[in-house]
């Protein structure tokens, strides 16, 4: 296995929950981007983006993406907003199979309402609406993927399993 699979798409589309079930499926390591971010930073996401705003947290989340490079069998949850860096879109597209949750706003808020937690772009002092932000990205996702699974109305064991379906298909 020489390439990483990347989970891409808004926040709570599920990224980190069909990430941990892919990982267990598949028997390849798992990494949830913005953790790595916070343990190396040594502090949360909402306090990174205090402290050096969004553009220092491109250049953290960019930098985690380089390391977690190097283990080319993992399976990576990424941060919503990493397909707005075009240093990250290389190194995705370079290194891995790109793979986006898809997702609507009011259902991506609804899956999240109790963790804003570590979503500043959501929840800080000056919150960007969901629909507006989803509306901004959602041309990077489709861009960025090389396969797009609609999570609505799916449990996260079906999108894993549609992932691993395609997955057999392309090797
Ligand atoms: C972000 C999404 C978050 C986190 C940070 C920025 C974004 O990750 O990386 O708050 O720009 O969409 P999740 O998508 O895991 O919530």
């Amino acid at each position: 296995m020489d390439r990483a699979l990347y989970l891409i798409g808004f926040m709570g589309a599920g990224k980190s929950t069909v990430g941990r079930i892919l990982s267990r499926l598949l028997d390849r390591p798992f990494c949830d981007l913005d953790k790595e971010i916070e343990i190396t930073a040594g502090r949360g996401i909402d306090e990174i983006f205090d402290k050096v705003g969004e553009e220092g947290f491109r250049d953290l989340e960019y930098a985690a993406l380089e390391r977690i490079c190097g283990h080319p069998d993992a399976v990576v949850a990424c941060g919503g907003g990493v397909v707005t860096d075009e240093r990250s879109v290389d190194l995705l597209e370079t290194t891995g199979d790109v793979v986006c949750l898809s997702v609507t706003a009011d259902e991506a808020l609804s899956r999240i309402a109790g963790e804003i937690h570590g979503r500043p772009l959501l929840a800080g002092p000056d919150p960007v609406g969901a629909a507006s932000l989803l509306g901004l990205r959602e041309r990077l996702y489709e861009r960025v993927a090389d396969f797009t699974v609609d999570t609505v109305g799916k449990s996260a064991d079906t999108v894993a399993q549609r992932i691993i379906e395609w997955l057999e298909l392309e090797r």
